[in-house]
């Protein structure tokens, strides 16, 4: 099954958030993501063997019990690779040094889980974003990035991480459909 490992906000968080950008959106311009299957990915852990799952999960339930939770609100934003040329719209977190460094951690904490668990994790360098749109053809899209840097949304507290299974062409217009498989609490969650 294909798996991702996520730091996944509240729904007040994210419909605050779909709220801001739903009176600016114009149709064509940006694939935008739905709402409730927007989240950090902290590991992406792509096609996971059914074998391997009970022990990903006993890792994962270890590595999140290790992190403190974290208060934190979604803010601001940014493009992949560039806005010039973006093809990835991505919103950030307001986090302070010590959510910076839980967050951080318990991301390495994941991808090592995976690792132990015999499971290949994307060595990219974690970047702590939240995609909300992909563009049809790479173009500069910075009125929008200026756009989320004036956003500051609802504080929450994050407690869990979420192991999330992705369907490839199941959602709306044969994008993916992510369900959310388990939940693992930090301590003070
Ligand atoms: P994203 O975090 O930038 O949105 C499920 O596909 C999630 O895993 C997506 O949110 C996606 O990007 C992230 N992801 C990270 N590396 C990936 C990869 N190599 N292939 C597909 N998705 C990946």
């Amino acid at each position: 099954m294909r798996l991702f490992a996520a730091l996944v906000p509240p729904s007040e968080a994210l419909e605050h958030l779909d709220e801001f950008l739903d009176v600016r959106r114009d149709a064509g311009e940006l694939r935008w993501v739905q709402a409730d299957q927007v989240h950090v990915t902290l590991a992406f852990l792509g096609e996971v063997r059914d074998a391997k799952v009970d022990d990903l999960v006993e890792r994962l339930a270890r590595a999140a019990a290790r992190r403190t939770s974290f208060e934190t609100a979604i803010s601001g934003g940014g493009a992949f690779p560039n806005v010039a040329r973006a093809k990835v719209l991505w919103a950030g977190l307001d986090l302070d040094e010590p959510g910076r460094t839980e967050l951080e951690r318990l991301a390495t904490g994941c991808r090592a889980a995976a690792n132990r668990a015999g499971i290949t994790v994307d060595g990219a360098r974690f970047r702590p974003h939240l995609t909300v749109g992909r563009t049809k053809h790479p173009h500069d899209v910075s009125n929008w990035v200026r756009l989320l840097d004036s956003y500051a949304g609802p504080r929450w507290q994050a407690t869990e991480l979420t192991l999330v299974q992705s369907f490839l062409g199941e959602g709306p217009r044969g994008r993916p459909r992510h369900v959310p498989l388990d939940t693992f609490a930090m301590t003070g969650g």
